[in-house]
């Protein structure tokens, strides 16, 4: 890359004279460790994208995955790396986990990063509120995810003439067909985060935007436990009528495979999904299709990936953070990464041309759910609510899933586990 005079200064001249060997980086191999749960093959190959950009400024890569959707796992071997005083360099956390560390006084500040490379005006204001702490950066934003999303097989649509389903009758009708064809109708995994992810795709369909915001973000409790609500386990019942007998426990990317295999119509799950289908070589909309729940189709529920890094207190390890921070808020990177990931681009300011046509129209909505108060933070995904109601939520919601209690029952509780968790 070419540098200017002042980059220079500051990449040289001033470590040299804080007395740190820095393009030293490049020969005495320092290296980053990041903790992270991108285990998937698509999600492994993205981060890929990360590795090379950084051996491309001559920093080494130490991979710490930790297994488990969500982060779920993840999350609770952070804790302990930073409780015993042994940080990693960064890691990958969702929304109010940012919050969290950042609380704790535990995170570097990117402000000098965001600056230079004038993330204010690039980044959209529902990612800074999380991405920045008290006014500072505190975070790099890989990218935009959203939940409420759709991945079907194409054939199996085309073999039963399928139209995509522009109603929450005609979906779950579309999924009779499919189940009376002797397919499986919904690809699902059942692991809590999961149910958590289509129950809050069910909230939005059945309330709509202004629900979805008051149950689940604004948490009120009228909302919590009201018709609307019973109703949204009603319909959630009536979908999970369409999983199989193997779905519990089961991986999201194995029930994202059951869908590329053609052994089951469709999944509902964030577009991390497509990362799969992308792995596979498959094509958006030749080979397969993406839409939004129907009935959610004005909306986005979103969630972001973050890379938080630690105040280590070594110059050397401080200038890689840096370096690691410009390369993830870089267009280029955001583009590429998007590409394999499944997301779109958390910056606002690219050109989406190069992106496939489900990301392409991601990206257009994530923008027209900005203006229009609809971009809403995805509780299974840790931007509605903190982790105390999240874990909460996932509870009651992977209850419900796993035994026949009633609707009314169920949203009882939901509101009393939300209570519990918030007072
Ligand atoms: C993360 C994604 C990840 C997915 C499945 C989400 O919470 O934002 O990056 O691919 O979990 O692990």
């Amino acid at each position: 890359m070419t540098r200017t005079p002042l980059e220079w200064l500051r990449y040289a001249v001033l470590p040299l004279a804080l007395g740190v060997a820095v393009g030293a980086h490049a020969q005495d191999g320092g290296e980053v460790e990041v903790l992270n749960w991108w285990t998937s093959g698509g999600e492994a190959k993205a981060l890929g994208a990360l590795k090379d950009g950084l051996a491309e400024e001559n920093i080494g890569w130490r991979n710490m995955p930790v297994a488990g959707g969500a982060g779920t796992n993840a999350m609770a071997v952070l804790r302990s790396r930073i409780t015993s005083g042994n940080p990693p360099t960064a890691a990958q956390v969702l929304g109010y986990d940012a919050r969290d560390w950042a609380e704790r006084d535990a995170l570097a500040n990117l402000d000098e990063v965001a600056q230079s490379e004038g993330w204010d005006d690039v980044f959209p204001a529902a990612i800074q509120a999380f991405a920045k702490y008290d006014g500072h950066w505190i975070s790099a934003p890989f990218e935009v995810h959203s939940t409420n999303w759709v991945w079907a097989n194409k054939a199996i649509m085309d073999e039963l003439g399928i139209e995509q389903p522009e109603s929450w009758d005609a979906f779950i009708a579309s999924l009779e067909t499919a189940q009376e064809a002797g397919y499986t109708g919904l690809a699902y995994g059942g692991q809590s985060w999961q149910d958590t992810t289509v129950f809050e795709n069910v909230v939005l369909a059945t309330g709509g935007a202004d629900f979805y915001r008051s149950s689940l973000i604004d948490l009120d409790p009228e909302a919590l436990d009201s018709d609307t609500m019973i109703e949204t386990f009603d319909n959630f019942r009536e979908l999970l009528a369409f999983k199989d007998d193997n779905s519990p426990g089961r991986d999201w990317n194995l029930a994202t495979a059951m869908v590329i295999n053609g052994d089951a119509l469709y999944q509902i799950m964030g577009d991390w999904a497509k990362g799969e289908f992308i792995n596979a070589g498959l094509q958006a909309d030749e080979d397969f299709m993406c839409f939004r729940t129907p009935g959610t189709q004005d909306a986005v529920t979103f969630n972001s990936d973050l890379m938080i890094m630690f105040d280590t207190g070594n110059a050397q390890q401080q200038q890689m953070q840096h370096t690691m921070a410009r390369i993830i808020g870089s267009p280029d990177f955001q583009i590429a990464f998007s590409q394999i990931k499944g997301s779109v681009p958390a910056r606002t300011d690219l050109d989406a041309g190069p992106l496939d046509a489900c990301a392409q129209r991601g990206y257009a909505q994530v923008q027209s759910a900005a203006e229009h108060d609809t971009l809403m933070g995805s509780l299974a995904h840790g931007y509605a609510a903190p982790a105390s109601v999240k874990n909460a939520v996932f509870d009651i919601v992977a209850s419900f899933v796993n035994s026949d209690m009633p609707s009314d029952v169920a949203a009882e509780q939901l509101a009393m586990a939300i209570r519990g968790a918030t007072s």
